[in-house]
């Protein structure tokens, strides 16, 4: 479909990439099953060194014995992944002559793994693949060796997408790498895993998962985008369309209902498991749609972070953990990009909870609307409150638009444009 001035071809179509999913109580058992029907012989199991300790990974490693695969454990992965993280990840797994890889944990471990095999099976310089402006964005070259994906957290979707996010440390800057060679051939989600989650970490992930839908729904249509040529290379970063808005829309109810239960209450199956399954929609729906601001403006407000440390997490360690990071600004740019779809937002707040009865809100209060219901959970849920609340000061807001505005992938896929004079009042506006 050309546009109005016939000088951009807009992209009338959309791609949908299915992701293969065993979801349910127990299925971590079958992950042996699963890796030897897809031909893997010998395994590397990716994982970090608290979950190598837990049961979760014993079960994968017994399961993927129990079916003749031959296993080792890499469990040195980085709770916030670094070039150099995935490349030691990477020479771990071309030294083991793998024909198969398992991640059991979270975005962490899961993204690492997919660097690993990456870089194992096709090596580069680091920046080869990365992202542009930071990397040069080259195509992945082939296919990568099956990765079944078993994550034992309720957030990140990781499983379900084609990206690896990292720290590129003599940069300074956070990005990652995005390819559809990238998903995992299989996610096993197995709820019972994230029984041993404490409080922070499930709400920490759930605003992961809650953004991930909000942002997806949100997206500029996949219509608006100029067209890709060849056509074989439209991003995953494509818009929203029918397919995500499923996942999107479902995804928000679920977590209307169940995240502050399962915040509350680690012994709430019922909750944690609404939740999980609320995580994989709202990853199906961003490996096809992408995310737009808050994703990117949480890139430099994690790696920005000076000293700030969440209960729940390790010690010592300064972190914003990635949820945290992501939803800290949310409100202020839903108040932002609602002008451009208001019922979009108003539709995302009803799902929420907000609005009973539904339909009395204004569309030019939809954003208000919107970022008071996210306020709303995010202090039922202990979440901090606004960027200081993790440390951030007004004189941080240069450098946090600094490590935002390479984030191109994601700031296009906002509905409504944010230069660097947008950006500053967005992070103003999340102080
Ligand atoms: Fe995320």
């Amino acid at each position: 479909m050309a546009c109005a001035h016939g000088l951009v071809e807009h992209d009338a179509g959309f791609s949908i990439d299915a992701s293969s999913i065993v979801f349910g109580r127990g299925v971590l058992a079958e992950v042996g099953e699963h890796a030897r029907a897809l031909g893997v012989r010998r395994a590397a199991i990716f994982t970090d060194r608290r979950l190598a300790a837990l049961e979760h990974v014993a079960i994968a490693k017994r399961a993927l014995e129990a079916a003749g695969v031959d296993v080792a454990v890499y469990d040195d992965v980085a709770i916030e992944p670094t070039d150099a993280s995935f490349l030691a990840a990477a020479r771990f797994a071309r030294e083991g002559r793998f024909d198969g890889y398992v991640s059991v944990g979270g975005g962490s471990v899961i993204d690492t793994c997919k660097a690993a095999a990456l870089y194992a099976t096709y090596p580069a310089d680091f920046l080869t693949y990365v992202n542009a402006p930071v990397g040069a964005g080259s195509p992945v070259p082939g296919p990568l060796p099956p990765h079944v994906a078993c994550p034992t957290t309720c957030g990140t979707g990781s499983e379900t997408t084609g990206i690896a996010v990292c720290d590129v440390l003599a940069l300074e800057a956070k990005t990652g790498i995005a390819s559809r060679r990238l998903r995992p051939s299989l996610a096993i989600v197995d709820p019972a895993c994230t029984r041993t989650l404490p409080a922070s970490v499930v709400a920490a992930s759930g605003f992961d998962v809650l953004c991930h839908a909000l942002e997806s729904y949100t997206a500029r249509p996949h219509h608006a985008r100029p067209r890709s040529t060849p056509a074989s290379a439209r991003p995953m970063s494509q818009g929203s369309n029918p397919w995500s808005d499923l996942g999107s829309l479902e995804a928000l109810r679920l977590a209307g209902l169940y995240l502050e239960r399962a915040v509350a209450d680690a012994s709430d199956d019922e909750a944690r498991e609404k939740l999980t399954w609320a995580a994989s929609l709202a990853g199906i729906a961003f490996g096809n749609a992408g995310v737009h601001l808050p994703h990117g403006m949480a890139y430099a407000v994690a790696g920005l972070v000076r000293d700030f440390e969440m209960p729940g997490y390790p010690e010592g360690a300064p972190l914003v953990p990635h949820g945290v990071s992501v939803v800290l600004s949310a409100p202020s740019v839903f108040r932002f990009t609602a002008p451009a779809c208001p019922e979009r937002h108003l539709e995302a707040a009803r799902r929420l909870g907000a609005l009973d009865p539904p339909g009395e809100a204004r569309p030019n209060e939809a954003g208000e609307v919107l970022a008071a219901v996210l306020e709303r959970l995010m202090r039922r849920t202990g979440i901090p409150h606004g960027l200081s609340g993790v440390g951030y000061v007004e004189a941080d807001v240069d450098a946090l638009v600094r490590g935002t505005i390479v984030q191109k992938r994601l700031l296009d896929n906002s509905p409504r444009p944010a230069g660097a004079p947008e950006l500053e009042a967005l992070f103003r506006g999340a102080m």
